[in-house]
């Protein structure tokens, strides 16, 4: 038997990996120069500004169902990965802001995504999680539908009597596979122009090699407000106080990088192991051992520890309440996961050490931020020159939340609820 050595605090091996060429490794070693070059100043990227968020913005019922109709059922939502449903016949169900939805990938090796509901009398057809069949069976009385959603038979039909069949298929959401990531649209019949969505990301969406990654483990977590949840993934100033005893030992605190791709960023961090790479030849720079990247898809999907052979990858959701959201953290590996005693260690002290990380600093420090915010009513949160990643993604809510309220009520915008923001911004 393997002996297992623990190391203190088990903290998770950082493994690089050969992944980075071509144009992907351009891009990250020049990122790495940034990065370099905050280290020896003890700087950081740094937006314009300071930024204010009115506290209103995290606690109002009303803008809060604004943001699900406006937001999140008509963006497109990174629902599943393809590392989830790898094989023909797999399917993912995950409720999302109240919507019951089931992804599914047929016998053809096709995605496609479903309201998780039946045609019959609207029971829950796929328990949550992840599963694999030829058919999506109704628990309640039966009936049947393929992987596509159409309805294929129902128990007791010659006694069932009259009905169109072709009116009584799942409701099909638009969905497209992309890079390793399935994106699914709430609202059925809209449609999903990908390419436009992504823009500037898709290729350092593509550079991750998602789609060729193996799943390890998914947990849940309940947080707080989505947005008090998501602001804690986008900054690094943080590390040195709150993680001081985990993060902290890896990272450096307060050192940098961050670049806007349209809806989406990226916010990679100093490791501390550039410290001893700081004068080396460029062409000797591991950018995959040196720097840590948040890749973030709007409205939150968080890819950490890129480059490497194991990330973490989450994505915090709204439920129906304003001050809740449930985040779906997975492990992922490069390569094919094995029964070694070893490796399989591994891994649970990285899985084990994100969710407690993520829960039990960021996410409780959250909870007391939303307790915050409900007792300082009328006034702001602010974000430094150094949080660039925080403000970006408030005016990015602020934008598509106007967008979202012109597609539905045109030009006159004033019907909608949107988010308040401090003049002059
Ligand atoms: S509700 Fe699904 S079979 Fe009756
Ligand atoms: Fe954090």
């Amino acid at each position: 038997m393997t002996q297992i050595i623990e190391t203190e605090a088990a903290t998770p091996a950082y493994l690089p990996s050969k992944i980075l060429n071509g144009a992907a490794r351009e891009d990250a070693l020049a990122m790495m120069a940034r990065l370099i070059s905050h280290t020896k100043n003890k700087t950081t990227d740094q937006a314009e500004a300071t930024y204010q968020e009115p506290v209103e913005n995290y606690l109002d019922e009303e803008l809060f169902a604004s943001e699900i109709e406006l937001l999140f059922k008509r963006i497109p939502l990174p629902l599943a990965l393809t590392c989830e449903l790898p094989e023909k016949n797999n399917h993912k169900a995950i409720e999302v802001v109240g919507v019951p939805v089931v992804i599914t990938r047929d016998s053809q090796g096709e995605v496609h995504a479903m309201l998780n509901v039946c045609r019959h009398r609207g029971a829950l057809i796929c328990a949550a999680g992840l599963g694999t069949s030829r058919a999506l069976t109704c628990p309640y009385h039966a009936w049947s539908y393929g992987m596509d959603g159409q309805l294929k038979g129902l128990y007791g039909e010659s006694t069932f009597g009259e009905f169109d069949k072709s009116e009584r298929n799942m409701i099909k959401l638009p969905c497209v596979e992309k890079h390793g990531v399935i994106f699914v649209c709430l609202t059925p019949g809209l449609e999903i122009d990908i390419d436009s969505w992504l823009g500037s990301f898709a290729p350092i969406l593509e550079s991750l090699k998602l789609a060729e990654c193996h799943l390890f483990s998914t947990r849940m977590m309940p947080g707080p407000n989505w947005k008090v949840a998501i602001e804690g993934y986008l900054e690094g100033y943080h590390f040195a106080s709150l993680h001081k005893d985990t993060v902290f030992k890896t990272n450096l605190s307060n050192t940098a990088t961050f670049d806007g791709h349209g809806a989406h960023e990226r916010v990679a961090f100093a490791l501390r192991e550039i410290e001893n790479h700081l004068d080396d030849p460029v062409d000797t720079w591991d950018p995959t051992a040196n720097v840590g990247t948040i890749n973030w898809l709007f409205p939150g999907l968080s890819i950490a520890g890129g480059w490497r052979q194991r990330m973490a990858v989450a994505f915090p959701l709204p439920t129906t309440k304003v001050n809740e959201s449930l985040t779906e953290q997975r492990i992922l590996v490069r390569t094919p996961i094995t029964n070694d005693e070893r490796e399989q260690h591994e891994l649970e002290v990285m899985r084990d050490w994100f969710y407690d990380v993520t829960y039990d600093e960021d996410y409780i420090t959250g909870f007391g931020v939303q307790k915050g915010v409900a007792v300082t009513g009328g006034k702001t949160q602010i974000f430094g020159r150094n949080e660039p990643g925080v403000q970006y993604v408030h005016r990015t809510i602020n934008r598509l939340m106007h967008e979202g309220a012109e597609a539905v009520h045109g030009s006159d915008t004033s019907k909608a609820v949107l988010p308040r923001i401090v003049s002059g911004q």
